[in-house]
């Protein structure tokens, strides 16, 4: 039966554009039976460092828990690097380049690329799961997803790695030898992949630290790394926190060092290696915009606009995060994105009905709670579905905040959670005004109906990704990367592999 879960809130009064106003639809959430995934994950118990080729110990003997975000159970217990570990970690990734690696034809190095990828497609249902269980992401997105784009990743750059020769064209490219990366927590699988498949098919060593949170994956794929006969040391994987991580971004061996993260962090990182000599490349955070016009298909609208912030809980650092509705249509957009977002699927994870899955942390669940709390102090108006959470775990309602004005700290900060912030814009200037208006640009969204303002739109916005009429879609050919304090570089594409070279 259908369970009737909220009273029915006052209709909005204005009716756009002689448009009959959406039907609001209460209680009308059927409850599915449980449909949880059941791929064994194959977890060992405990995960030690992968230096040159192998499982290592950390030579401090410590470990640290991985935690299953959807229940606060301990999955598995993950070494810890510390500064001698990453010494070693870039000792094997140096003799791997000056051995075997840097030295092979582009053509043998692919066929290594291309194994990896086949492999990871072969486990792709186990890596889902071990991705589920560790971020808490929901099992629909880690086996839709993040675990088939990774695999587009290898095997795009494993295309590429015997065609160096028009990276550049009418100049010959290089190596740059071992190059150092640390990724985020959000998509620990396909970020691994997004660094990694690039550096290989150029002929670098890595080593790279996955976030605390979500180092299985990565730890998994190093399996396949010595399953695919990868030369030792060609690609090193240290585990541990921020102290790592700064150790790998700093560490003289590396000739070009790699962030995904924080804007806060990608600036200590900056900071300390002023003055050196490393190439570097930086993802950070994001504010964007999805700009919705008068004329756009608004039902498609409204799921882009869903799917832009509350797809993987908005641990995106691209996520749509503020809406910029059209004055003439604001009223009846709203009320539908609240009817849509009043049938997200909160809870298990590993539910393959489940929209909305864990958040990431309990750091991170703190973090939404303090945003969150300070738009409803500086007065906007806050919408959440009254669904049900589990009661263990990390969790938070998909959350809509109106009447939003860009002095807000919601309408400003990355708050990278299932938080929405709606705008209102009365001519095109306005939404770029506005849109355009936040130290970030990584991103934005526009629908509308006319192509010349899509044009017109995506020369304005000071953003790396445009999507017109759509959201969140990526693939290994377009490169990813951002303006202003989103940082610099890019990923994916012929410029994403301009990165991961020199030109000689
Ligand atoms: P973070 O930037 O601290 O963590 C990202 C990675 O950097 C992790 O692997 C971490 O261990 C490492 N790290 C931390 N301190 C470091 C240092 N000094 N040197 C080198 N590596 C270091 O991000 P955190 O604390 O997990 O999240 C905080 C906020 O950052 C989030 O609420 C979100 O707004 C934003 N964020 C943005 C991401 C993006 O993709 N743009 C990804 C993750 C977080
Ligand atoms: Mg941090």
């Amino acid at each position: 039966m259908p369970t009737l879960t909220e009273k029915k809130p006052q209709r909005p009064a204005t009716r756009a554009h002689g448009r009959p106003l959406p039907e609001l639809i209460f209680g009308d959430l059927w409850e599915f039976d449980p449909a949880p995934e059941t791929a064994d994950p194959k977890l060992k118990a405990r995960y030690d460092l992968f230096i040159g080729g192998k499982f290592v110990a950390p030579s401090g003997g410590k470990y640290f828990d991985a935690i299953n975000p959807a229940n606060e159970q301990k999955i598995a217990e993950i070494a810890q690097a510390n500064a001698a570990d990453v010494d070693a970690a870039y000792a094997a990734a140096k003799k791997a380049f000056d051995t075997t690696w840097g030295k092979m034809p582009g053509r043998e190095r692919a066929k290594y690329i291309f194994r990896i990828a086949r492999l990871l497609q072969d486990r792709a249902r186990e890596f889902a799961v071990a991705e589920t269980m560790d971020g808490g992401k929901p099992i629909k997105e880690a086996r839709d997803f993040d675990v088939p784009m990774a695999a587009a990743h290898f095997f795009y750059h494993a295309g590429w790695a015997d065609k160096l020769d028009y990276v550049a064209p009418g100049r010959n490219v290089a190596p740059l030898g071992v190059v150092g990366q640390v990724i985020p927590w959000n998509f620990p699988l396909l970020m691994l992949a997004w660094k990694l498949a690039p550096a290989l098919a150029m002929g670098n060593c890595i080593v790279i630290k996955p976030a605390e949170t979500t180092s299985i994956t990565a730890l998994k794929l190093a399996e396949i790394f010595q399953d695919a006969g990868l030369p030792a040391g060609v690609i090193n994987i240290v585990t541990g926190f921020g102290d790592t991580g700064a150790a790998v971004m700093g560490h003289p061996t590396a000739a070009k060092v790699a962030f995904t993260g924080s804007t806060e962090v990608g600036k200590i990182i900056m900071r300390s290696l002023a003055g050196t000599d490393k190439k570097m490349t930086m993802e950070l955070g994001g504010k964007a915009a999805n700009i919705v016009f008068d004329d756009a298909p608004i039902d498609q609208a409204v799921e882009g606009v869903v799917n832009g912030i509350f797809f993987n809980q908005g641990h995106v650092c691209c996520a749509g995060s503020r809406l910029l509705v059209h004055e003439p249509i604001a009223a009846m957009f709203l009320a539908k994105l609240k009817t849509r977002i009043r049938t997200l699927r909160v809870g298990d994870p590993l539910d393959k009905n489940t929209d909305i899955g864990a958040i990431n942390s309990r750091e991170q669940l703190k973090r939404i709670e303090t945003l969150v709390a300070a738009g409803v102090k500086e007065g906007a108006e806050i919408f959440q579905p009254s669904c049900k959470l589990p009661t263990k775990g990390y969790y938070y309602r998909p959350t809509i905040f109106s009447g939003v004005s860009m002095s807000h700290r919601i309408a400003r900060e990355e708050i990278f959670g299932p938080v929405l912030s709606v705008l209102t814009f009365r001519t095109l200037d306005e939404a770029v005004e506005k849109a355009n208006n936040t130290a970030y640009g990584l991103s934005a969204g526009v629908w509308t109906d006319k192509g010349s303002r899509i044009l017109k739109m995506s020369t304005e916005l000071k953003a790396g990704v445009v999507w017109a009429n759509t959201y969140n879609k990526f693939d290994p050919t377009s490169p990813f990367g951002g303006y202003k304090e989103s940082g610099f570089g890019r990923e994916g594409g012929r410029q994403g592999l301009l990165d991961y070279c020199k030109l000689v």
